[in-house]
């Protein structure tokens, strides 16, 4: 983990989720938002118990490795980070997220995931407290601000989560750690300012890109813009 004066604006970066896209043709889809201008893919792992839904296995993430350029990084929503971080890490993810409702024991876990040589970061609920990742930052990458309830796309933005964002930020400035901080869950055109405002620089966003109507192109310059206006 470095450290980072806090005066610079840090990069803004438009990451798809892959929840919306078309399974039976995963690859090209990938290949659609890489050209689209997408700056990494974030897989949504779901394991039909953390949370209500089951989606996608390492065999598929590796599968579609060598599709893309892209950064991979894996939003594991799983009962057992421990258990299959490494499986996503050697699927090729660059960035593993941990929900901090997932482990008892997060500093183990996350360094865990840093001993394989791989980013880590740290995802937590709206429910949670930003509190709990306090003393974990100096591990992580990322942060990561769940704006839904995790399970499932095309969800009303949770405005409520942005003071969570300022007062990570806060920290994360004070101590000039090298973090981004992540918004995900209804992030479109009309929720990146504010997000931006809080204090986010990297955006999850599924519905946005893949139901604009103009197409991913178009949605992910938008966001992109929207945000860097509001920085
Ligand atoms: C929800 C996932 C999100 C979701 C984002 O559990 O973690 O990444 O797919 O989808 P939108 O952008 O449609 O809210
Ligand atoms: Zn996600």
């Amino acid at each position: 983990m470095g450290t980072q004066s806090d005066n610079i604006k840090r990069p803004i970066e438009i990451c798809p989720s892959i929840l919306p896209a078309n399974f039976s043709r995963l690859g090209e889809e990938l290949q659609m938002l890489e050209m689209a201008g997408a700056d990494r893919i974030h897989w949504d792992v779901m394991d039909g118990n953390f949370v209500p839904n089951l989606t996608i296995g390492p065999d598929v993430v590796s599968s579609c490795r060598e599709t893309v350029k892209l950064p991979f990084e894996a939003h594991l929503m799983v009962e057992d980070p421990d258990l299959l971080a490494p499986l996503y890490i050697k699927a090729g993810c660059e960035l593993i997220m941990l929900h901090v409702e997932s482990t008892k024991h997060l500093d183990r876990s996350l360094n865990g995931i840093l001993e394989l040589g791989v980013k880590a970061g740290v995802t937590l609920n709206p429910a949670t407290p930003i509190e709990n990742v306090k003393h974990v930052l100096h591990l992580v990458d990322q942060i990561l601000i769940m704006s839904v309830n995790p399970g499932f796309g095309g969800q009303k933005y949770l405005a409520s989560q942005e003071a969570k964002i300022e007062r990570v930020g806060k920290w994360i400035s004070e101590q000039s750690l090298d973090v981004d901080i992540e918004v995900d869950g209804g992030i479109s055109a009309a929720t990146i300012a504010q997000a931006t405002q809080a204090g986010a620089n990297v955006f999850v966003a599924g519905s946005a890109v893949f139901s604009h109507p103009d197409g991913a192109e178009i949605a992910i310059s938008e966001l992109r813009e929207t945000a860097a206006a509001a920085q």
